[in-house]
Order: C-alpha cells, then structure tokens, then sequence
C-alpha cells in the first residue's frame, strides 16, 4: 500500500484559499478599526466605505463557509503521517497552535455575524443580506464587538506562530512537512 504524504488535494486547497482570505479579512478589518466608520467616511467617502464594509463582512462569512468545508475535509480523510516523525515539542506546539486556529476561525466569523446583527446592521455576503438571527441589542452589540477585536489580535499571533514554524520547517529543518500541504509537486 502506498504510504499518504500529503493532505488530500481538496484539504490542501481550502488550506490555501482560507488563508488568502483570512489576510484580506485580517487587513479590512484592522483598517475599519484604525479609522472608525467616520474616519472611513471622511477618508474614503460613503460609497467606498460601503464597500469596506461590506467587503469585510463577505470574507468573513466565506471563511465561515471555507471553515466548514475544511472540518469535513479534515474528518473524512485520513492526515499523512509526519516522515520523519516530530519531536514531542513540535508536536504539541503545532497540534495546539492547528487546533485553535479551527476553533478561532469558527468563532471571529460568528463573533462579526451577530455583533453586525445585534448592532441593527445588515449582514452582507456579496449583494445578498443575510439573516440577523437575533434582535437589536446596541449594548450586547459593543460586547461582541470587542470579543471580535480580541480575538483578531489572537488570530494574528496564531497565524504568526503559524507561520513562522512553517518556515522553520521549509527552509531551516528542511522535512517533509511544508510537503504535505504544498499545492504542487
Ligand atoms: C475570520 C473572519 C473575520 C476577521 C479576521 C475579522 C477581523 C476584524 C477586525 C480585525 C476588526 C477590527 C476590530 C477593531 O479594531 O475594532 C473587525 C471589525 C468588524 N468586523 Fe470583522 N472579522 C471577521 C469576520 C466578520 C464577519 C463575518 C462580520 C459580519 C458579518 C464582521 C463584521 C465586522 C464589523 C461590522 C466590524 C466593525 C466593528 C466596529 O465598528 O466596532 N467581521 N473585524
Ligand atoms: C491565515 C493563514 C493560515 C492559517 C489559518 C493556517 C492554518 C493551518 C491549519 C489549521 C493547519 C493544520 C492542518 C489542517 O488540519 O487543516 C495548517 C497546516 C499547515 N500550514 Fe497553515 N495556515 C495558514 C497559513 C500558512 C502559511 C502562510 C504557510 C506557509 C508558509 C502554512 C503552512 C502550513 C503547513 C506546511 C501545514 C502542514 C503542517 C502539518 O501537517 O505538519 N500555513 N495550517
């Protein structure tokens, strides 16, 4: 039989276009919490913050979908075998780093989704307006809000982390790892 050593190519894929995604709803969402909607406003004028917006939340509700997609993928199919295998630190660090990634990615596009609905705003995917699920609630609203600004910071250090044990794989320790999730041969 022979021996799995990368993810199946659909799992490689959603890896892929989550991340693109998750760094264009990271760079949306960190400019509408520098400038503020009226400092957008002022800035970019009513049409192009519409867009920002809009735009933001429309990546956001992909990754949902991306996020989904991703759970199945990952639970359906078998994860190739590390050749040669981690040590126990590498292991857990990127066994848990992996994990909360999942857990957060699930959570911000959640987070973003009723603070928008509780706010009284529409939530937008492409032209389309979403349902809000739960009723106007300015206060609960702010709450939310700031659970989603945490946790961005925490999905910035994750993908940092992320990232940089990544590189250290491909271009220090030279495995197999960036490998199995590598698109081409
Ligand atoms: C993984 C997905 C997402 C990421 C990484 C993300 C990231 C961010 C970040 C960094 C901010 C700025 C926080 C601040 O400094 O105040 C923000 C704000 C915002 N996000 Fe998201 N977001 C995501 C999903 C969503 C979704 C799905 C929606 C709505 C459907 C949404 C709606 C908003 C809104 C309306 C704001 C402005 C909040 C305010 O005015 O205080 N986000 N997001
Ligand atoms: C927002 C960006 C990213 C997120 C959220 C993310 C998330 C993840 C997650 C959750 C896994 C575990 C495999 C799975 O079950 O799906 C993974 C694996 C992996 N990622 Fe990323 N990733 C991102 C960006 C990157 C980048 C930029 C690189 C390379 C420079 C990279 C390289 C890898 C590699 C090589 C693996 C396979 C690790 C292994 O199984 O040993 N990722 N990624």
């Amino acid at each position: 039989m022979q021996l799995l050593d990368r993810y199946v190519y659909p799992h490689r894929l959603l890896h892929w276009s989550v991340s693109g995604v998750v760094l264009l709803s990271l760079a949306s969402g960190l400019a509408i919490g520098f400038l503020d909607f009226d400092g957008a406003v002022a800035l970019l004028g009513n049409t192009l913050t519409d867009v920002l917006y809009g735009g933001h939340k429309t990546l956001g509700v992909m990754i949902l979908l991306l996020m989904t997609l991703r759970v199945i993928t990952r639970l359906a199919f078998a994860v190739p075998d590390h050749v040669p295998p981690l040590n126990t630190f590498e292991r857990v660090v990127s066994k848990s780093v992996q994990r909360l990634l999942y857990l957060a990615l699930i959570a911000m596009p959640l987070l973003g989704w009723a603070g928008t609905a509780a706010g009284g705003y529409p939530v937008e995917f492409f032209l389309w307006q979403l349902p809000g699920f739960i009723s106007k609630d300015e206060q609960l609203s702010e709450q939310l809000f700031l659970l989603h600004e945490w946790l961005s910071w925490v999905i910035l250090a994750l993908v940092a982390l992320h990232v940089t044990g990544a590189m250290f794989h491909w271009k220090i320790k030279r495995d197999n790892v960036m490998k199995r999730m590598s698109l081409f041969d």
